[in-house]
């Protein structure tokens, strides 16, 4: 069994990038270039950016993320896949792992998408404490937003996944029967993005649907310096 497909893998390191990869990597092609430096953020095992490096979509990669565990298994695929010589690997909180002189051309995320899981949900339960579905407050981010400009060429594209970012709540079915949401956002997401990226000197040029899962509808963000 392939190592990013081991249960263990799946339940506690996979963020649904397993899924994503394929659509994240259609959208990547649409854009029409090849990549010099690309940047899976919060990568987990990184599955979406090894994707395009295996697709000949980018020419090096990066992946970080603060789960060390994630970067172990990261590293174990590329040396399976003897693409080693092509990534960097970084663990750390958000980019403060990336080194100022690493620059890229196009940035892609699965980032944490839920501003404020409610612990009523049986799935918030769950998923209370884990780190790769909270971002609660947007705090991460908004960080990201604020210091991601340091690191794009003046070419760069970003490619931003987010769930529902329309809607103030989010809801998943669950067997139990229970109907109340899985997130409460403050405002809609679009328009904290939409801050967080204009007052750093980007736009969010597009916006599309990449899939659905469950009823809930998953967007790409297409994001350029303004
Ligand atoms: C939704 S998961 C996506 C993982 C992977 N990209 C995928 O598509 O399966 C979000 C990832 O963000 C990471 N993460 C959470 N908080 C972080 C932080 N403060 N800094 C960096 N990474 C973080 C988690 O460890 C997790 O791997």
């Amino acid at each position: 069994m392939l190592i990013e497909e081991t249960p263990y893998v799946r339940e506690k390191l996979d963020g649904f990038g397993s899924a994503l990869k394929h659509p994240f990597a259609a959208v990547v092609k649409q854009q029409g270039r090849r990549f010099q430096s690309a940047f899976e953020w919060c990568s987990g095992i990184g599955e979406i950016g090894m994707t395009l490096l295996r697709k000949d979509l980018c020419t090096r990669l990066c992946l970080s993320d603060i789960n060390p565990e994630a970067i172990k298994i990261a590293r174990e695929i590329a040396a399976r896949d003897e693409l080693t010589d092509k990534i960097d690997f970084f663990v750390g909180n958000n980019l403060s792992a990336i080194p100022a002189s690493l620059k890229f051309d196009l940035v892609v995320a699965n980032p944490p998408n839920y501003f404020n899981i409610q612990p009523a949900h049986p799935f918030g339960k769950l998923y209370a404490n884990d780190l790769r579905p909270n971002d609660r407050g947007w705090k991460l981010h908004e960080e990201f937003y604020a210091t991601i400009g340091a690191h794009l060429l003046p070419d760069a594209v970003m490619l931003i996944e987010e769930v529902e970012p329309y809607k103030k709540e989010v809801f998943f079915h669950h067997p139990s029967g229970y109907t109340g949401p899985y997130d409460v956002r403050d405002e809609i997401p679009m328009s904290a993005f939409e801050r967080m990226t204009s007052k750093n000197g980007l736009k969010i040029k597009d916006v599309s649907l990449l899939t659905t899962s469950d009823g809930v509808a998953i967007y790409v963000l297409k994001i350029v310096a303004a």
